[in-house]
């Protein structure tokens, strides 16, 4: 039996101003897992991501790797769970790209050295290594992501977590975002409308709907099932019997 690494248990939250956003969300997710998360707009999917490393705080259980998230693990969770935002401008906020990715490491009171080794390191992984010294804000939209992947991936997470990792991309460089993201091993949550590439990537499927979770099922279950795939906002046949008909007619 594999090792629990994310355990969410009754958890629920406000924002601030009354709105609802988790109505007693329970999630289990073991170690090496790669689970797609779904659901319309406002399901409640970025909050419930924002609270598996403390950015936001509900009631109820979060446990990570065992650890239970609270204000004397938080420190150690933040390096456990990583988060790529669904824009990289929320991620990125110093002078070089250098910076951004020391900036994790700096926080675990890393060696200068070692810090040095860990940006280059990662820096090659994600297909950049002579960025370090450009500015995140004068790259293109799909470098900018790699480099917030980058932040996060050089902290090793254990949990690794992208909240709609292809929106905006251009097929190109979502080809290239997916090879990586595919390349790296670990436990991943991954939050997108875009069914294609969630098929490639994950073997198991959370439904999100009002704050809780609807369905949590396999890729193949979820995949047959067109009625949940259409009630929760995810029919993305359209799109393919558009093209389909186009490509007929030009034939
Ligand atoms: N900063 C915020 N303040 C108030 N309400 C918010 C805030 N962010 C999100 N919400 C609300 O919380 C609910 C869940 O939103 P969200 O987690 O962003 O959904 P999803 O990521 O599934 O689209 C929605 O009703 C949304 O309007
Ligand atoms: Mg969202």
């Amino acid at each position: 039996m594999s090792k629990k690494m994310v355990e969410v248990v009754d958890l629920y939250y406000k924002y601030p101003d009354g709105t609802p956003a988790l109505n007693g969300v329970n999630i289990s997710i073991a170690e090496g897992e790669s689970v797609a998360i779904v659901g319309h707009n406002g399901a409640g999917k970025s909050t419930l991501l924002k609270q598996l490393n403390g950015i936001l705080r509900g009631h109820g259980k979060i446990e990570i790797a065992g650890l239970p998230l609270n204000k004397e693990n938080l420190r150690t969770i933040r390096s456990y769970v990583g988060i790529v935002f669904q824009d990289p401008d929320d991620q990125l906020f110093c002078p070089t790209v250098y910076d951004d990715i020391a900036f994790g490491l700096i926080n675990m009171d890393m060696e200068k050295a070692e810090i040095d080794c860990r940006v280059k390191e990662t820096l090659k992984k994600v297909g950049l290594h002579d960025f370090g010294q450009r500015s995140a804000h004068h790259l293109s939209f799909g470098q900018k992501k790699r480099v917030a992947l980058a932040t996060i991936l050089s902290m090793v997470p254990k949990v690794m977590v992208l909240d709609e990792p292809t929106s905006n991309l251009d097929p190109r460089s979502e080809k290239t975002f997916l090879e990586l993201v595919n390349s790296l091993s670990g436990t991943k949550i991954i939050v997108s409308h875009d069914l294609p590439m969630l098929f490639q990537l994950c073997d198991r499927f959370v439904v999100m709907g009002n704050g809780k979770v609807i369905e949590d099922t396999s890729r193949e279950k979820f995949m047959l099932n067109k009625k949940l795939i259409r009630e929760h906002g995810l029919d993305y046949e359209f799109k393919c019997a558009y093209c389909e008909h186009y490509v007929a007619a030009a034939c």
